[in-house]
Protein backbone atom coordinates (compact mmCIF):
# COMPACT_ATOMS: atom_id res chain seq x y z
CA UNK A 1 0.00 0.00 0.00
CA UNK A 2 2.70 2.33 1.22
CA UNK A 3 4.46 2.00 -2.52
CA UNK A 4 1.09 1.91 -4.51
CA UNK A 5 0.50 5.66 -2.67
CA UNK A 6 3.90 6.59 -3.34
CA UNK A 7 3.78 5.95 -7.19
CA UNK A 8 0.56 7.42 -7.90
CA UNK A 9 2.26 10.52 -5.77
CA UNK A 10 5.92 10.52 -7.78
CA UNK A 11 3.39 10.13 -11.39
CA UNK A 12 0.57 12.58 -10.42
CA UNK A 13 2.13 15.06 -8.44
CA UNK A 14 5.77 16.78 -8.36
CA UNK A 15 9.11 15.13 -9.88
CA UNK A 16 10.36 14.50 -6.35
CA UNK A 17 13.51 12.79 -6.23
CA UNK A 18 13.69 11.94 -2.54
CA UNK A 19 10.45 10.34 -2.79
CA UNK A 20 11.40 7.99 -5.80
CA UNK A 21 14.56 7.66 -3.52
CA UNK A 22 11.99 6.16 -1.23
CA UNK A 23 10.10 4.22 -3.54
CA UNK A 24 13.39 2.50 -4.87
CA UNK A 25 14.77 1.51 -0.94
CA UNK A 26 11.45 -0.03 0.02
CA UNK A 27 11.47 -2.15 -3.38
CA UNK A 28 15.36 -3.00 -2.64
CA UNK A 29 14.34 -3.46 0.84
CA UNK A 30 11.56 -5.68 0.98
CA UNK A 31 13.57 -7.57 -1.74
CA UNK A 32 16.06 -8.27 0.47
CA UNK A 33 14.28 -8.27 3.88
CA UNK A 34 13.95 -11.71 5.86
CA UNK A 35 11.36 -10.24 7.93
CA UNK A 36 8.03 -7.62 7.33
CA UNK A 37 9.67 -4.59 8.37
CA UNK A 38 6.46 -2.78 7.39
CA UNK A 39 4.39 -4.91 10.15
CA UNK A 40 7.49 -4.62 12.89
CA UNK A 41 8.52 -1.52 11.78
CA UNK A 42 7.49 2.07 13.62
CA UNK A 43 3.92 3.06 13.32
CA UNK A 44 4.53 6.69 13.41
CA UNK A 45 6.12 6.33 10.23
CA UNK A 46 2.67 4.68 8.60
CA UNK A 47 1.26 8.47 9.72
CA UNK A 48 3.95 10.44 8.03
CA UNK A 49 3.18 7.66 4.78
CA UNK A 50 -0.08 9.40 5.10
CA UNK A 51 1.09 12.49 4.37
CA UNK A 52 1.87 11.63 1.11
CA UNK A 53 -2.10 10.34 0.10
CA UNK A 54 -3.66 11.55 -2.50
CA UNK A 55 -5.68 14.34 -0.32
CA UNK A 56 -2.69 15.94 0.62
CA UNK A 57 -1.01 18.44 -1.55
CA UNK A 58 2.40 18.28 -3.01
CA UNK A 59 5.24 19.76 -1.25
CA UNK A 60 6.45 22.24 -4.69
CA UNK A 61 9.36 24.54 -4.52
CA UNK A 62 6.55 27.15 -3.92
CA UNK A 63 5.32 25.40 -1.06
CA UNK A 64 6.31 27.53 2.23
CA UNK A 65 5.78 26.74 5.53
CA UNK A 66 2.47 28.70 5.90
CA UNK A 67 1.10 26.47 3.38
CA UNK A 68 2.50 23.18 4.74
CA UNK A 69 0.05 22.12 7.55
CA UNK A 70 1.31 20.17 10.17
CA UNK A 71 -0.29 17.44 11.32
CA UNK A 72 1.05 18.08 15.00
CA UNK A 73 2.80 21.29 16.40
CA UNK A 74 5.57 21.11 18.77
CA UNK A 75 7.40 24.18 18.19
CA UNK A 76 5.61 25.70 20.88
CA UNK A 77 7.94 24.06 23.03
CA UNK A 78 10.70 26.30 21.80
CA UNK A 79 10.12 28.97 24.48
CA UNK A 80 11.62 26.11 27.15
CA UNK A 81 15.17 26.78 25.47
CA UNK A 82 16.54 29.73 26.09
CA UNK A 83 19.36 29.55 23.35
CA UNK A 84 16.82 29.52 20.64
CA UNK A 85 16.45 32.97 21.66
CA UNK A 86 20.18 33.75 20.77
CA UNK A 87 21.81 35.69 17.78
CA UNK A 88 24.35 34.45 15.81
CA UNK A 89 25.56 37.07 12.90
CA UNK A 90 22.94 39.07 13.13
CA UNK A 91 19.74 36.15 12.59
CA UNK A 92 17.80 34.20 15.09
CA UNK A 93 19.98 31.07 15.68
CA UNK A 94 18.56 28.28 13.58
CA UNK A 95 19.79 25.13 15.66
CA UNK A 96 20.07 22.44 12.67
CA UNK A 97 23.16 20.10 14.80
CA UNK A 98 20.90 18.24 16.94
CA UNK A 99 23.29 15.37 15.82
CA UNK A 100 26.13 16.68 17.28
CA UNK A 101 24.37 17.84 20.45
CA UNK A 102 21.13 18.97 21.49
CA UNK A 103 20.00 22.38 23.04
CA UNK A 104 19.11 22.43 27.35
CA UNK A 105 15.71 23.35 28.34
CA UNK A 106 14.92 25.51 31.47
CA UNK A 107 14.30 22.14 33.22
CA UNK A 108 17.52 20.57 32.57
CA UNK A 109 19.22 24.05 33.54
CA UNK A 110 16.76 24.54 36.60
CA UNK A 111 17.49 20.81 37.74
CA UNK A 112 21.23 21.47 37.52
CA UNK A 113 21.22 24.66 39.66
CA UNK A 114 18.69 23.14 42.06
CA UNK A 115 20.97 20.37 42.48
CA UNK A 116 24.62 22.37 42.85
CA UNK A 117 22.20 24.48 45.49
CA UNK A 118 20.51 22.40 47.66
CA UNK A 119 21.41 18.76 47.24
CA UNK A 120 25.65 18.55 46.59
CA UNK A 121 27.44 16.00 48.20
CA UNK A 122 29.09 13.04 46.99
CA UNK A 123 27.05 9.90 47.35
CA UNK A 124 26.18 6.55 48.50
CA UNK A 125 28.94 7.20 51.42
CA UNK A 126 28.94 10.08 54.02
CA UNK A 127 26.54 10.05 57.19
CA UNK A 128 24.91 13.44 56.61
CA UNK A 129 21.94 14.77 55.16
CA UNK A 130 23.17 15.96 51.81
CA UNK A 131 25.15 12.94 51.41
CA UNK A 132 21.03 10.95 51.41
CA UNK A 133 19.81 13.79 49.44
CA UNK A 134 22.31 13.11 46.56
CA UNK A 135 22.17 9.79 46.84
CA UNK A 136 18.58 10.12 46.67
CA UNK A 137 18.86 12.67 43.39
CA UNK A 138 21.34 9.83 41.61
CA UNK A 139 19.02 7.23 41.85
CA UNK A 140 16.25 8.67 40.85
CA UNK A 141 18.00 9.69 38.03
CA UNK A 142 18.64 5.90 37.33
CA UNK A 143 15.27 4.93 37.87
CA UNK A 144 13.72 7.85 35.88
CA UNK A 145 16.27 6.38 32.82
CA UNK A 146 15.18 2.44 32.93
CA UNK A 147 11.52 3.47 32.91
CA UNK A 148 12.10 5.79 29.96
CA UNK A 149 13.58 2.91 27.97
CA UNK A 150 11.65 0.36 29.74
CA UNK A 151 14.08 -1.47 31.37
CA UNK A 152 12.81 -3.96 33.77
CA UNK A 153 15.22 -2.23 36.68
CA UNK A 154 17.20 0.26 37.56
CA UNK A 155 19.82 -1.84 38.13
CA UNK A 156 19.88 -2.19 34.70
CA UNK A 157 21.34 1.20 34.26
CA UNK A 158 25.13 1.85 34.66
CA UNK A 159 25.89 5.31 34.46
CA UNK A 160 28.93 6.64 31.93
CA UNK A 161 30.02 9.36 30.34
CA UNK A 162 28.12 8.86 27.19
CA UNK A 163 27.47 5.90 24.48
CA UNK A 164 30.89 5.88 23.90
CA UNK A 165 31.96 4.87 27.18
CA UNK A 166 29.54 2.27 27.28
CA UNK A 167 30.86 1.30 24.14
CA UNK A 168 34.21 1.02 25.41
CA UNK A 169 33.32 -0.26 28.51
CA UNK A 170 31.85 -3.46 26.99
CA UNK A 171 33.96 -3.58 24.22
CA UNK A 172 36.84 -3.95 26.76
CA UNK A 173 34.88 -6.10 29.51
CA UNK A 174 33.17 -8.47 27.15
CA UNK A 175 36.04 -8.71 24.41
CA UNK A 176 39.23 -9.06 26.58
CA UNK A 177 37.59 -11.48 28.33
CA UNK A 178 35.71 -13.94 26.50
CA UNK A 179 37.02 -13.23 22.82
CA UNK A 180 40.02 -14.91 21.37
CA UNK A 181 41.92 -15.51 17.88
CA UNK A 182 39.89 -15.82 14.98
CA UNK A 183 36.48 -14.99 17.12
CA UNK A 184 34.60 -12.66 15.42
CA UNK A 185 32.76 -9.66 16.19
CA UNK A 186 30.21 -8.17 13.59
CA UNK A 187 29.23 -4.26 13.55
CA UNK A 188 27.96 -2.70 9.81
CA UNK A 189 28.85 -0.33 7.63
CA UNK A 190 27.07 2.43 8.95
CA UNK A 191 28.68 2.75 12.19
CA UNK A 192 29.82 5.91 14.12
CA UNK A 193 33.61 5.43 14.75
CA UNK A 194 32.63 4.97 18.20
CA UNK A 195 31.36 1.62 17.39
CA UNK A 196 34.48 0.72 15.26
CA UNK A 197 37.67 1.69 16.71
CA UNK A 198 36.89 0.08 20.32
CA UNK A 199 36.02 -2.83 18.40
CA UNK A 200 39.52 -2.49 16.63
CA UNK A 201 41.63 -2.26 19.95
CA UNK A 202 39.57 -5.75 21.16
CA UNK A 203 40.61 -7.19 17.85
CA UNK A 204 44.18 -5.84 18.15
CA UNK A 205 44.11 -7.25 21.59
CA UNK A 206 42.70 -10.93 21.25
CA UNK A 207 43.39 -11.60 17.53
CA UNK A 208 39.71 -11.71 16.75
CA UNK A 209 38.18 -10.25 13.41
CA UNK A 210 35.51 -7.63 12.94
CA UNK A 211 33.44 -8.34 9.80
CA UNK A 212 30.79 -5.80 8.51
CA UNK A 213 27.76 -5.60 6.97
CA UNK A 214 27.38 -3.95 4.21
CA UNK A 215 24.50 -1.78 3.00
CA UNK A 216 22.44 -1.15 0.06
CA UNK A 217 22.13 2.20 -1.97
CA UNK A 218 19.56 3.46 -0.16
CA UNK A 219 21.76 3.40 3.30
CA UNK A 220 20.10 0.23 4.77
CA UNK A 221 22.10 -2.63 6.12
CA UNK A 222 21.13 -5.91 4.30
CA UNK A 223 19.58 -8.32 6.54
CA UNK A 224 20.93 -11.34 3.95
CA UNK A 225 24.02 -10.26 4.33
CA UNK A 226 24.47 -10.10 7.93
CA UNK A 227 22.89 -13.84 8.31
CA UNK A 228 25.64 -14.99 5.66
CA UNK A 229 28.04 -13.15 8.00
CA UNK A 230 27.07 -15.19 11.08
CA UNK A 231 28.93 -18.47 11.68
CA UNK A 232 30.15 -20.60 14.60
CA UNK A 233 33.16 -17.36 15.53
CA UNK A 234 30.63 -14.99 15.62
CA UNK A 235 30.93 -14.03 19.19
CA UNK A 236 29.23 -10.71 19.11
CA UNK A 237 27.28 -8.30 17.21
CA UNK A 238 27.04 -4.53 17.42
CA UNK A 239 25.25 -2.40 15.64
CA UNK A 240 23.83 1.46 15.55
CA UNK A 241 20.46 1.76 15.68
CA UNK A 242 20.10 5.30 13.68
CA UNK A 243 22.99 6.27 11.03
CA UNK A 244 24.51 9.15 12.65
CA UNK A 245 25.31 10.37 8.84
CA UNK A 246 22.96 9.04 6.90
CA UNK A 247 19.68 8.96 9.36
CA UNK A 248 18.88 5.38 8.49
CA UNK A 249 17.07 3.69 11.16
CA UNK A 250 18.30 -0.03 11.49
CA UNK A 251 16.39 -2.79 11.68
CA UNK A 252 17.58 -3.92 15.17
CA UNK A 253 14.83 -6.12 16.82
CA UNK A 254 15.66 -8.36 13.49
CA UNK A 255 19.45 -8.36 13.65
CA UNK A 256 19.01 -9.12 18.05
CA UNK A 257 16.44 -11.96 16.54
CA UNK A 258 19.20 -13.80 14.02
CA UNK A 259 21.82 -12.68 16.61
CA UNK A 260 19.96 -14.83 19.69
CA UNK A 261 19.19 -17.80 17.37
CA UNK A 262 22.74 -18.27 17.31
CA UNK A 263 23.30 -17.57 20.93
CA UNK A 264 25.34 -14.39 20.38
CA UNK A 265 24.92 -10.93 22.30
CA UNK A 266 24.01 -7.68 20.68
CA UNK A 267 24.58 -4.20 21.53
CA UNK A 268 22.68 -1.52 20.50
CA UNK A 269 24.26 2.10 19.91
CA UNK A 270 21.01 4.23 20.57
CA UNK A 271 23.08 7.42 20.90
CA UNK A 272 21.11 9.24 17.83
CA UNK A 273 17.57 6.87 18.44
CA UNK A 274 16.97 8.00 21.81
CA UNK A 275 16.11 11.64 21.23
CA UNK A 276 13.94 10.69 17.82
CA UNK A 277 11.08 8.00 18.75
CA UNK A 278 10.33 5.44 21.23
CA UNK A 279 13.21 3.31 22.47
CA UNK A 280 12.08 0.17 24.36
CA UNK A 281 15.12 -2.24 26.02
CA UNK A 282 12.57 -4.79 26.64
CA UNK A 283 10.57 -4.66 22.76
CA UNK A 284 14.08 -4.44 21.14
CA UNK A 285 15.64 -7.01 23.35
CA UNK A 286 19.18 -6.53 23.04
CA UNK A 287 21.80 -7.59 25.41
CA UNK A 288 23.48 -4.05 26.05
CA UNK A 289 21.92 -0.42 24.57
CA UNK A 290 24.34 2.48 24.76
CA UNK A 291 22.80 6.35 24.74
CA UNK A 292 24.41 9.84 25.42
CA UNK A 293 22.63 12.13 27.37
CA UNK A 294 23.22 15.42 25.74
CA UNK A 295 21.68 13.95 22.90
CA UNK A 296 18.56 14.07 24.25
CA UNK A 297 18.38 17.69 25.97
CA UNK A 298 20.30 16.52 28.98
CA UNK A 299 24.11 18.08 30.11
CA UNK A 300 27.31 16.69 28.47
CA UNK A 301 28.91 14.24 29.73
CA UNK A 302 26.48 11.33 31.78
CA UNK A 303 24.74 8.77 29.49
CA UNK A 304 23.82 5.35 30.04
CA UNK A 305 25.12 1.34 29.34
CA UNK A 306 21.33 -0.60 29.45
CA UNK A 307 22.66 -4.17 30.37
CA UNK A 308 20.42 -7.54 30.67
CA UNK A 309 21.25 -9.21 34.31
CA UNK A 310 22.83 -11.73 32.91
CA UNK A 311 24.81 -9.95 30.41
CA UNK A 312 25.95 -7.42 33.35
CA UNK A 313 26.54 -10.20 35.37
CA UNK A 314 29.08 -12.16 33.44
CA UNK A 315 31.34 -9.09 32.53
CA UNK A 316 34.25 -8.01 34.76
CA UNK A 317 34.46 -4.46 36.14
CA UNK A 318 35.61 -2.33 33.44
CA UNK A 319 37.86 -0.01 35.98
CA UNK A 320 38.52 -0.20 39.57
CA UNK A 321 37.85 1.84 42.94
CA UNK A 322 35.90 3.07 45.28
CA UNK A 323 32.15 2.67 45.11
CA UNK A 324 32.14 -0.36 43.06
CA UNK A 325 33.93 -2.83 45.60
CA UNK A 326 32.16 -4.90 48.43
CA UNK A 327 34.78 -5.74 50.60
CA UNK A 328 38.74 -4.94 49.90
CA UNK A 329 42.13 -6.96 51.28
CA UNK A 330 45.66 -6.68 49.92
CA UNK A 331 45.16 -10.74 48.55
CA UNK A 332 41.73 -9.89 46.69
CA UNK A 333 38.78 -8.17 46.40
CA UNK A 334 34.66 -8.65 46.36
CA UNK A 335 32.94 -6.48 43.80
CA UNK A 336 29.34 -4.95 44.35
CA UNK A 337 27.00 -6.46 41.96
CA UNK A 338 25.90 -4.07 38.60
CA UNK A 339 25.33 -1.05 38.15
CA UNK A 340 27.93 -0.39 41.53
CA UNK A 341 30.51 -2.95 39.79
CA UNK A 342 30.89 -0.50 36.78
CA UNK A 343 30.83 3.01 38.32
CA UNK A 344 33.95 2.77 40.04
CA UNK A 345 34.74 6.40 41.41
CA UNK A 346 32.77 9.57 41.78
CA UNK A 347 30.47 9.63 39.03
CA UNK A 348 29.14 12.79 37.12
CA UNK A 349 26.33 13.06 40.06
CA UNK A 350 24.81 16.62 39.40
CA UNK A 351 24.97 16.01 35.33
CA UNK A 352 22.68 12.56 36.15
CA UNK A 353 20.56 14.73 37.87
CA UNK A 354 20.21 16.74 34.70
CA UNK A 355 19.72 13.07 32.45
CA UNK A 356 16.47 12.42 34.86
CA UNK A 357 15.19 16.16 34.43
CA UNK A 358 15.57 16.12 30.89
CA UNK A 359 14.31 12.93 30.10
CA UNK A 360 11.16 13.66 32.54
CA UNK A 361 10.76 16.94 29.83
CA UNK A 362 10.27 14.88 26.46
CA UNK A 363 8.44 11.84 28.18
CA UNK A 364 5.79 14.99 29.30
CA UNK A 365 5.83 16.19 25.58
CA UNK A 366 5.76 12.40 24.70
CA UNK A 367 8.21 10.62 22.33
CA UNK A 368 5.48 9.50 19.87
CA UNK A 369 4.76 13.30 19.53
CA UNK A 370 8.27 13.91 18.88
CA UNK A 371 8.79 11.29 16.70
CA UNK A 372 5.87 12.05 14.25
CA UNK A 373 6.59 16.10 14.21
CA UNK A 374 9.92 15.62 13.68
CA UNK A 375 8.85 13.24 10.30
CA UNK A 376 7.20 15.58 9.34
CA UNK A 377 9.56 18.00 9.23
CA UNK A 378 12.61 15.81 7.86
CA UNK A 379 9.75 14.58 4.60
CA UNK A 380 9.09 18.16 4.01
CA UNK A 381 12.95 19.75 3.92
CA UNK A 382 13.91 16.44 2.14
CA UNK A 383 10.98 16.90 -0.45
CA UNK A 384 12.60 20.52 -0.76
CA UNK A 385 15.92 20.13 -1.01
CA UNK A 386 15.82 17.31 -3.43
CA UNK A 387 14.08 20.02 -6.03
CA UNK A 388 17.08 22.27 -5.62
CA UNK A 389 19.25 21.87 -8.80
CA UNK A 390 22.90 19.75 -8.11
CA UNK A 391 21.57 18.76 -4.66
CA UNK A 392 22.36 15.31 -3.57
CA UNK A 393 20.67 13.48 -1.02
CA UNK A 394 23.00 10.96 0.44
CA UNK A 395 20.78 8.52 3.14
CA UNK A 396 17.55 7.72 1.68
CA UNK A 397 16.11 4.60 3.40
CA UNK A 398 12.49 3.81 3.75
CA UNK A 399 13.38 4.33 7.69
CA UNK A 400 14.59 7.53 8.38
CA UNK A 401 15.19 9.59 11.69
CA UNK A 402 16.18 13.38 11.58
CA UNK A 403 19.10 13.63 9.42
CA UNK A 404 19.74 15.04 5.80
CA UNK A 405 22.92 14.79 4.84
CA UNK A 406 23.82 16.08 1.00
CA UNK A 407 26.11 17.54 -1.57
CA UNK A 408 25.39 20.50 -3.68
CA UNK A 409 27.65 20.39 -7.54
CA UNK A 410 30.17 23.29 -7.35
CA UNK A 411 30.59 23.73 -3.69
CA UNK A 412 32.50 22.03 -1.14
CA UNK A 413 30.83 21.14 2.49
CA UNK A 414 32.66 23.89 3.94
CA UNK A 415 31.35 26.58 1.50
CA UNK A 416 27.91 25.53 2.21
CA UNK A 417 28.55 25.26 6.01
CA UNK A 418 29.67 29.04 6.05
CA UNK A 419 26.91 30.48 3.82
CA UNK A 420 24.42 28.86 6.23
CA UNK A 421 26.46 30.20 9.42
CA UNK A 422 26.61 33.63 8.47
CA UNK A 423 22.67 33.25 8.18
CA UNK A 424 22.33 31.91 11.56
CA UNK A 425 22.02 27.98 10.36
CA UNK A 426 24.19 25.99 12.18
CA UNK A 427 24.84 22.29 10.67
CA UNK A 428 27.74 20.25 10.14
CA UNK A 429 30.21 19.48 8.14
CA UNK A 430 32.83 17.07 7.09
CA UNK A 431 33.04 13.17 7.67
CA UNK A 432 30.73 12.83 11.02
CA UNK A 433 33.18 10.22 12.50
CA UNK A 434 31.68 8.21 10.12
CA UNK A 435 34.19 7.96 7.51
CA UNK A 436 33.23 4.50 6.04
CA UNK A 437 30.10 4.84 5.32
CA UNK A 438 30.68 8.29 3.78
CA UNK A 439 33.42 6.65 1.46
CA UNK A 440 30.81 3.63 0.73
CA UNK A 441 29.09 6.71 -1.13
CA UNK A 442 32.14 8.03 -2.59
CA UNK A 443 32.39 11.03 -0.52
CA UNK A 444 35.03 12.26 2.18
CA UNK A 445 32.56 15.35 3.94
CA UNK A 446 28.79 15.91 3.27
CA UNK A 447 26.48 18.80 5.03
CA UNK A 448 24.18 17.40 7.63
CA UNK A 449 21.40 19.01 8.61
CA UNK A 450 19.90 17.50 12.27
CA UNK A 451 16.55 18.17 13.58
CA UNK A 452 14.76 18.49 16.63
CA UNK A 453 10.98 18.80 18.03
CA UNK A 454 12.00 22.55 18.60
CA UNK A 455 12.54 23.22 15.08
CA UNK A 456 10.09 24.68 12.36
CA UNK A 457 9.02 24.37 8.98
CA UNK A 458 9.84 28.33 8.88
CA UNK A 459 13.16 27.63 9.80
CA UNK A 460 13.55 24.85 7.22
CA UNK A 461 12.58 27.50 4.33
CA UNK A 462 15.04 30.02 5.39
CA UNK A 463 17.72 27.03 5.05
CA UNK A 464 16.54 26.18 2.03
CA UNK A 465 16.38 29.51 0.91
CA UNK A 466 20.23 29.85 1.96
CA UNK A 467 20.76 26.79 -0.28
CA UNK A 468 18.83 27.83 -3.50
CA UNK A 469 20.26 30.99 -3.50
CA UNK A 470 23.73 29.86 -3.50
CA UNK A 471 22.77 28.00 -7.05
CA UNK A 472 21.65 31.18 -8.07
N1 LIG B 1 28.36 11.88 17.14
C1 LIG B 1 28.05 13.26 16.99
C2 LIG B 1 27.64 13.61 15.60
O1 LIG B 1 27.22 12.76 14.86
C3 LIG B 1 29.08 14.16 17.54
O2 LIG B 1 27.74 14.76 15.22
Amino acid sequence: MWATTMSTYEQKEIESKILGYYLDAYDDYSKQAVFDTAKDGFSFLDDIRQLYDEQKPPITPQTSSKQFQSEIDLSRYRKDFPILFTKVNGKNLIWFDNGATTQKPKAVIDALTYFYENENSNIHRGAHTLAARATDAYEEARAITASFINAPSPDNIVFVRGATEGINLVANAFGCTYLKSEDEIIISHLEHHANIVPWQLVCEKTGAKLRVIPVDESGQIILSEFQKLINHRTKFVSITHVSNALGTITPVKEIVQIAHAYGIKVLVDAAQSISHFPVDVTDIDADFLVFSGHKIYAPTGIGALYGKEDALKILPPYQGGGNMIADVTFERTIYQNAPAKFEAGTGNIADSVGLGAALKYVSGIGMENIARYESELLLYAASKLSQIDGVKIIGTALNKASVLSFTLDGFTTDEIGKALNANGIAVRTGHHCAQPILRRFGLESVVRATFAFYNTFYEIDEFISVISNLKR
